[in-house]
């Protein structure tokens, strides 16, 4: 790595207070409940209410980032906000989430969009602003922010949810280093998955977006090891403490680290290979410790990488302070990124500021009834004039909320 060290400083999740139980949805929609708690990976699904939106879910997470972490708002110049729900065509989140933090004017702020490899595009600019030296100091707060619609009934229905990942990037962070050289790219136009401005539900060829995801690792990973140069060694997945991937639902994760395994023996493994218990046994070292708050909260789109390193991170314990780890950031349509990064020594003692374990046990379970109501609600919640984000109707409280949109003007209040 470089002298100067550059990565995450900081870094809070927040989603929905309310949510679903994975079971119960099965067995409404008249499928075995194992399809979706084994099948496909998830416990419980993250439900947005009319007053939660981007910007709402953006914003209480980086209040919380900087709060936990004790970073000053004053030092945050650049601010990105990550999403494929944003609010509006033209204005973006970014610049709300910067008014309600209290942000300097003096700061760059913007969206970004290609799918969920969002913030991860983010995080990499907010590195190579830092490194070009013209941060002059400063710190980006990037966050990732979505509410991820298929609709009720479809297949991709078990595969929503809803939350927010805030992250402070700065010089000499105080958990992760980003390797500014173990970085790997891919890009290819694939039609398996988008949203067209008319659908509030993105559209989704299921099965073959698994491919592009897939062939995406690939291609990041050939990038990656043709710029490692002497250092190739050092993407052994052996010499890897975890390996974090997108995760629009868990069992993903477990495929992609199937494909990892696959371009770094050079060929596929079938089932009936002996590879398949080394494989196996590297997926319950590297990847399933770290799919717990995934599992409980859903698909969260652009985040969900960045969730699986909060469990990682929460969850390090002083002996694997410094060791190397993957992340792997997948859009559709397609953009990825698969980039190498270590723990910094001292991180481990940041486990308190990182559960958000407590939020999440403090939920509203919903029935499948009022799950539906929500997102029928949630339909309608952007119309100009209507009364449908109106948080006593939903019994929101203790955080801020979008209330309606006024005069063609989204409105937000915090709630207490
Ligand atoms: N008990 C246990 N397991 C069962 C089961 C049962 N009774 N019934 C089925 N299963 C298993 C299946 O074997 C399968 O597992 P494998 O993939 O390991 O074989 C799994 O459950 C899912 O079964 P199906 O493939 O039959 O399910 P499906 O046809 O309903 O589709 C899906 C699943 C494609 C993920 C669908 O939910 C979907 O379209 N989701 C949205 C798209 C998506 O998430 N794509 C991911 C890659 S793209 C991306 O990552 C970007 C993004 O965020 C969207």
């Amino acid at each position: 790595m470089s002298a100067v060290t550059v990565g995450i400083d900081a870094i809070a999740f927040h989603g929905p207070g309310a949510y679903v139980e994975m079971a119960a949805l099965a067995e409404a929609r008249g499928v075995d409940p194992a399809k979706y708690v084994r099948g496909i990976g998830q416990r419980q699904m993250a439900v947005a209410t009319p007053c939660d939106d981007t910007v709402t879910l953006a914003t209480e997470a980086g209040r919380k980032a900087l709060e936990a972490f004790g970073v000053d708002p004053a030092s945050i110049g650049t601010l990105v906000v990550g999403t494929e729900t944003g609010v509006d065509h033209s204005k973006p989140c970014a610049v709300y989430v910067h008014e309600l933090l209290g942000l300097p004017t003096a700061c760059r702020t913007f969206e970004t969009k290609h799918a969920c490899f969002g913030a991860m595009a983010g995080l990499t600019t907010a590195m190579d602003w830092i490194l070009s030296g013209r941060a002059n100091g400063r710190k980006a707060l990037i966050i990732a922010s979505d509410i991820a619609r298929y609709g009720l009934r479809t297949a991709g229905e078990p595969t929503q949810g809803a939350g927010a990942v805030a992250m402070v990037i700065s010089a000499n962070p105080r958990l992760v280093e980003l390797d500014p050289v173990l970085s790997g790219d891919y890009t290819r136009q694939v039609m398996d998955f988008w949203r067209p401005l008319y659908s509030k539900y993105a559209q989704v060829d299921g099965h073959y977006s698994i491919d592009c995801y897939l062939d995406a690792f690939s291609g990041c990973w050939e990038d990656l090891r043709e710029r490692a140069g002497e250092r190739v060694a050092e993407l052994d997945i052996t010499a890897l403490d975890a390996c974090l991937y997108h995760v629009p639902f868990t069992k993903m994760a477990k495929k992609a680290h199937h494909r990892h395994w696959e371009v770094q023996l050079g060929r596929p493994v079938a089932r009936e290979d002996p590879e398949v218990a080394q494989i196996t046994a590297s997926q319950a070292e590297r990847v399933q410790p770290w799919l717990s708050l995934n599992e409980r909260v859903g698909n969260i789109y652009t985040g969900s990488v960045f969730l699986a390193l909060l469990d990682y991170l929460r969850r390090l314990d002083p002996e694997r302070e410094g060791r190397a780890f993957s992340l792997f950031s997948y859009g559709s349509g397609c953009g990825a990124a698969l980039q190498l990064a270590r723990t910094v020594p001292g991180a481990a003692s940041f486990a308190a500021q990182l559960d958000p374990t407590p939020d999440l046990d403090a939920r509203k379970e919903l029935t499948v009834e009022a799950y539906e109501a929500l997102c029928e609600a949630c339909e309608r919640a952007d119309e100009n004039g209507t009364e449908l984000a109106d948080p006593a109707r939903w019994e929101v409280g203790g955080t801020l909320c979008y209330t309606g949109t006024v005069d063609h003007r989204r409105q937000y209040t915090r709630v207490d």
